[in-house]
């Protein structure tokens, strides 16, 4: 997946569901080509290691045939502020200038998937899919209340990543928790049992290969290049991103393990 960079020109509206409030900015490359992006502002539940897991989800998750929009990096100029309607939108742009997480908005002919809607046919194996790639992000965000799905025509996709990887931000007793390690079953894994598909996928047959051999044909260039789009001004102190890289090289190599976790957890 192709990053774009883009400078924020116009707003367009407040997206009304998300606890993050994101916004409809009309955004323009380089070139002067005009995207609206849905970009996920600092403040409220985003700092820049929530952006990071964005970013770097994005392209994971396109790399291993989920569908998810094109990521964006969203420069707010200073002084944007100036032209957002309300007082609260205006303080949440003002206190996030520069460089903005945002993704490519999906246009016409998607809706957004209702909680207790269950996937069928061919949704069946992308729904494990995004459950193997939410146990291995270790996302919480995807609930039967909340799910954060999109779907088009029998297609289904993912967006919101902003709540994967908090094991790595806190210290935990014996180090994070990794899907691959045999003491990690039904110990940190929990919150998957509030997950969107797992009451429908518990006890089916599972197709996990194609996810499993699009894990494995990641290679650590790739998973470099993730980190490399990066913002310097996202990194801070913290080696939050590194952690990810190599949380994402671990993963390729016990890939085996993974899926094992996840049919254990949907026996
Ligand atoms: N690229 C996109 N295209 C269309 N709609 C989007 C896109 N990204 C987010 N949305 C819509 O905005 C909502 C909020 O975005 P989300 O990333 O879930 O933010 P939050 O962290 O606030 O929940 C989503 O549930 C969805 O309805
Ligand atoms: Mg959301």
């Amino acid at each position: 997946m192709e990053v774009l960079e883009l400078t924020a020109t116009q707003f367009l509206k407040s997206m009304s569901t998300g606890r993050n409030h994101p916004l409809l900015l009309g955004c323009e490359n380089a070139s002067g080509n005009k995207f609206e992006v849905v970009v996920k502002l600092r403040g409220r539940e985003m700092d820049e290691k929530a952006q990071m897991a964005e970013l770097l989800t994005a392209q994971l998750a396109d790399d291993l045939g989920l569908q998810a929009p094109q990521a964006a990096l969203v420069n707010v100029p200073a002084g944007f502020e100036a032209i957002i309607p309300g007082h609260e939108l205006a303080k949440l742009v003002k206190g996030s200038p520069g460089l903005n997480f945002g993704s490519v908005h999906l246009g016409a002919g998607f809706t957004t998937w209702p909680p207790g809607r269950n996937p069928v046919g061919a949704q069946r194996d992308q729904a494990a899919d995004i459950f193997a790639f939410d146990t291995l992000i270790q996302n919480p965000d995807r609930r039967a209340v909340n799910p954060n799905l999109w779907a088009r025509s029998d297609r289904l996709g993912v967006y919101d990543h902003e709540q994967a990887f908090s094991f790595l931000s806190l210290p935990i007793i014996g180090g994070a928790p990794k899907p691959w390690v045999a003491a990690s079953h039904g110990n940190g894994f929990r919150f998957l049992e509030q997950h969107v598909f797992y009451g429908n996928l518990r006890g089916g047959r599972l197709n996990l290969g194609p996810f499993k051999e699009k894990l494995g044909a990641l290679t650590d260039k790739r998973i470099q290049g993730y980190l490399e789009t990066v913002p310097a001004g996202w990194l801070g102190q913290s080696d939050f991103g590194g952690q990810v890289a190599g949380y994402f090289c671990e993963a390729r190599q016990q890939r085996e393990g993974l899926v094992n976790l996840v049919k254990h957890i949907l026996r």
